[in-house]
């Protein structure tokens, strides 16, 4: 193992080497990134047992997720990203820069990286309970259960690691891809956030520039998805979706309900509007709940998922809120903003991986592809923007 500095003073020391233009970048990138581990490759494969389909646990759009053991015994995720993926090396250094200083009892430990030849592989502390995905929405194929208090501290914790992203660390990180999937559970079941690649350092002067849509379908602010318009309160938003899966015990969508209950949003806001949001209670809670407390967390998904940004509450307001500093049933709450309905369309909002995301937007072509605006980064270059998003069945007329 060594460290960044090291490492670039050797890739700097070898005279017979021509750096091409990406070498120049990763050198530049890389003499910026300090105090941070390098894995070799070989240690990671060794750590993986030669990166076995055994030791795997899971994929994304960055590639796969193995699980292994250090040298020293130490438990690690290590999460190789794929060549194919259009993540590049910028995006896997972005990665480290941005989480390499950030510790918080609620975020994912990030202990080093390996950028070996073409590997590009990051390593994570290893959470024994997988992510909230696969657990409390992944369709009873887990053994845990998830009682009321079990819920709450996992929604507060989120909330916390969330209000220490945007309100504590500087320049402020908005996460842009907050879904059950990123947020993984230690062996109590404390909640983690990871999978900051998708982050950008956030610049306080810059408030609504996005050079590109990251995040997943269903959790995305609809003034995100659409103009591409980024800020704290669209990682608020996600969160307020993530809120409302976890007291529910389901997926923002499910194509397999009627048209009425397939989006749990709409769902939501319409229990709301007759004074019956505790009907959205997980029924596998069996009553085993503080009823209250299970309207006020579904108050706080609605505040946090309003249309207007501005009427979106901060994190650290929702820390309140969720630990009764501050009463939610004060507190005014105007529609959620829904995707499906700000573009006209019913949108499938189900998972897919970030490499084969389509771009999305204002008009949509008979594929099932819809296009999103242009937006322009900070030096006013026009990119193409896009979000993690499959619009199947755009047209979606059933309802
Ligand atoms: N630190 C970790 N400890 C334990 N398991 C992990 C860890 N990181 C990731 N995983 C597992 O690997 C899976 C894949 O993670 P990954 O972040 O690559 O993809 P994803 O979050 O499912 O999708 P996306 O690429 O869209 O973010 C996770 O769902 C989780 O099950
Ligand atoms: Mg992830």
């Amino acid at each position: 193992m060594k460290c960044f500095s090291s490492f670039f003073k050797k890739r700097n020391a070898t005279p017979a080497r021509r750096p091409d233009q990406s070498n120049v970048e990763l050198d530049e990138d890389v003499s910026s990134i300090q105090n941070i581990k390098m894995y070799t490759y070989k240690e990671l494969r060794v750590a993986t047992e030669g990166f076995s389909p055994d030791n795997k646990v899971g994929e994304g759009g960055f590639g796969s997720v193995y699980k292994g053991t250090l040298k020293d015994g130490t438990l690690v995720a290590i999460k190789v990203l794929s060549s194919e993926s259009r993540q590049g090396v910028r995006e896997f250094l972005n990665e480290i820069k941005v989480i390499a200083d950030i510790e918080h009892d609620n975020l994912v430990k990030l202990y080093g990286c390996c950028v070996d030849g073409k590997h590009r592989i990051l390593v994570y502390g290893y959470l024994e309970n997988n992510s909230l995905a696969q657990t409390l929405l992944g369709g009873g194929h887990s053994s845990i259960q998830f009682n009321w208090h079990a819920r709450r501290e996992i929604c507060v914790g989120i909330a916390k690691g969330l209000a220490y992203l945007h309100e504590e660390v500087q320049p402020h990180i908005v996460h842009r891809d907050i879904k059950a999937s990123n947020v993984l559970l230690d062996r109590y079941l404390k909640p983690k956030i990871s999978d900051f690649g998708l982050a950008k350092l956030f610049p306080p002067n810059m408030t609504h520039v996005s050079t590109r849509v990251a995040g997943t379908a269903g959790y995305l602010a609809p003034e995100y998805a659409i103009r591409g318009h980024l800020n704290r309160k669209a990682d608020v938003y996600s969160f307020g979706v993530l809120v409302t899966e976890i007291v529910s015990g389901r997926s923002n969508t499910n194509r397999k309900l009627p048209a009425e209950e397939r989006y749990l949003l709409e769902k939501a806001w319409k229990l709301h509007e007759r004074g019956e949001l505790a009907q959205l209670a997980d029924a596998s809670l069996d009553g085993d709940c503080d009823v209250e407390e299970v309207c006020k967390y579904l108050k706080v998904g609605l505040l946090c998922t309003q249309d207007m940004p501005k009427l979106r509450p901060t994190m650290t307001t929702v820390v309140k809120m969720l630990t009764g500093e501050i009463d939610v049933n004060a507190e005014k709450i105007s529609r959620p903003g829904l995707l499906s309905e700000f573009m006209g369309i019913k949108v499938d909002l189900g998972h897919t991986s970030t490499a084969d995301k389509p771009n999305i937007g204002d008009t949509s072509d008979s594929a099932g592809t819809a296009r999103l605006c242009n937006t322009s980064d900070s030096s006013g270059d026009i990119t193409t923007s896009y979000a993690t998003m499959t619009f199947n069945s755009i047209y979606d007329r059933s309802n």
